[in-house]
Parts: structure tokens; C-alpha cells; sequence
């Protein structure tokens, strides 16, 4: 349980990485995605500084962007009908990308969920550089009450099993709730592919293959039980 202690801990470390990431993370464009420019890690960047002043310093998922993420946002950017005048949450938003994207696109409010604080501070910082509105939340939300939201927008959040099981049970209680899924993912090992329908794909470079591109996909995560036997079932 968060304490009133770790929230401190965890707001000073959120002021600390943006100071950081300010510092030494250039602001650049993003492939394939001209609208949107990111904080990203470089060379020059040093993270493995953050890494040795911080025993909890995870993974840098947020310093970079992601097939999933990539193909997301610019259908979202392409397909503003989707989102705009609706309430979006960015699950495992790393740095925001996504969110920014529905930001863009017209979305009425936008919250984007991540675990890692580092991440938090990247997302404020990047929805300020993007001039959008977002709301940052450091939170697992896949183990709590859903947030209010219209859609879910999920990029790349498949590449664990333990957390594509997570994030899968998760989805399904928001489809049960009459809340949208959009996933995006480069065809990754633990994306479940039955449930799925493909709406666009496009070849974006991926994390650790900049100099190659591959084709990743936008679908809409479909209920187990299609809406219309659902509703003959409570008719009987
Ligand atoms: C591969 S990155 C993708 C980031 C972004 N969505 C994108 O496509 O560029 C996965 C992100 O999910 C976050 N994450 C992992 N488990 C999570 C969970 N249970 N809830 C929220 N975020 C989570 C990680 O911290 C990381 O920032």
C-alpha cells in the first residue's frame, strides 16, 4: 500500500528524473510521426548515471519509442474520429507518446498509467514540449478499480508473459465495463493474437532496430463474447 512516505519518496524521485531528463535527454523528432517530439536517451545521455544513484532504477523504457507505440499513435494522429471527444487512458505509457497522440487527436481528457516514476517525469515533460494537457499517473492500474475512461490505448505492453496475462485480464474487465481496447504491437511472442482485429499496420523501426524497420500492427482487442450474444443472453 502507498504510504504518505513512499508518495513523498516517489514525488521527490519524479522532480529529480525531470531535472535529469531535462539536462541530458535531447528533444527529437520521433519517426514517422512529425507531429510529435520526444525526450529521448543518446549516446551523450548517461542514464547509467540515474542507475547508480538509484538501487529502484529500472528499465529506461521511457527513453525510447517502440514499434507499438509508434504504429499507435499515428493512427490515432490519422483517425482523429477515434478518440476526439473522448476520454483516453495510455496504459504503460512510457514516455507518453500515445496519450500525446490522443492529446493531439482531440481526446477530451487524457490519463497515462505507468509503474515507473521516471517515466511519470518524462510524460510531463513531453506533453508540455508536445503542448498538450495530460495527466500522469503512477499506478498498476490492471490491479485496481478501472479509471473512467472511454478507450484504452495500450502500445507495447506484450513483451512479458507474466504481464501480457496481466494486462490481457485487465483489458477484458474494461470490454466487460463497454470500454473501447486499441492495441498496438509489433506482432511481439506474448500478443494473443486470436481476440484481435487488425485495423491498419504500418512499418515503423522498433526499439533496438533503428536502422530496420518492421511491420507492426493497430488492433481492436475484441470481447470473448460477441456484444450482440451477450445481449440475447440477458434477454432469456
Ligand atoms: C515497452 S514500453 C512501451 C511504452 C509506450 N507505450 C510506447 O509504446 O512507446 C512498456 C511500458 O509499460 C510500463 N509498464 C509495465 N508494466 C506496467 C503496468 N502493470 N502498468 C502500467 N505500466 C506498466 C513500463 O514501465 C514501460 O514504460
Amino acid at each position: 500500500m502507498e504510504t504518505p512516505e513512499n508518495a513523498e519518496q516517489s514525488l521527490a524521485r519524479i522532480e529529480a528524473a525531470k531535472d535529469f531528463i531535462f539536462a541530458n535527454l535531447p528533444v527529437l523528432p520521433v519517426p514517422s510521426i512529425p507531429e510529435i517530439r520526444l525526450h529521448r536517451a543518446g549516446p551523450q545521455s548517461g542514464l547509467w548515471r540515474l542507475a547508480e544513484q538509484d538501487p529502484e532504477f529500472g528499465s529506461p523504457y521511457w527513453a525510447h519509442h517502440w514499434g507499438g507505440g509508434l504504429v499507435l499513435a499515428r493512427y490515432l494522429l490519422d483517425r482523429p474520429d477515434v478518440v476526439a471527444g473522448r476520454r483516453v487512458l495510455d496504459l504503460g505509457a512510457g514516455s507518453g507518446i500515445v496519450g500525446i497522440a490522443a492529446a493531439k487527436a482531440g481526446a477530451t481528457e487524457v490519463i497515462a498509467a505507468d509503474v515507473d516514476p521516471y517515466a511519470i517525469a518524462a510524460i510531463g515533460l513531453n506533453a508540455a514540449i508536445n503542448g498538450v494537457t495530460i495527466l500522469p499517473v503512477l499506478a498498476d492500474l490492471t490491479k485496481g478499480e478501472l479509471p473512467a475512461t472511454d478507450i484504452v490505448c495500450v502500445g507495447d505492453l506484450f513483451y512479458e508473459a507474466g504481464l501480457a496475462e496481466r494486462v490481457t485480464a485487465f483489458l477484458d474487465r474494461c470490454l466487460e465495463q463497454g470500454i473501447d481496447v486499441l492495441i498496438g504491437d509489433p506482432w511481439r511472442a506474448h500478443l494473443r493474437q486470436s481476440r484481435l482485429r487488425l485495423l491498419a499496420e504500418y512499418t515503423v523501426p522498433d526499439f533496438g532496430a533503428a536502422t530496420s524497420s518492421r511491420p507492426s500492427g493497430v488492433f481492436a482487442f475484441e470481447s470473448k463474447t460477441p456484444r450482440q450474444s451477450r445481449g440475447n443472453e440477458d434477454q432469456s
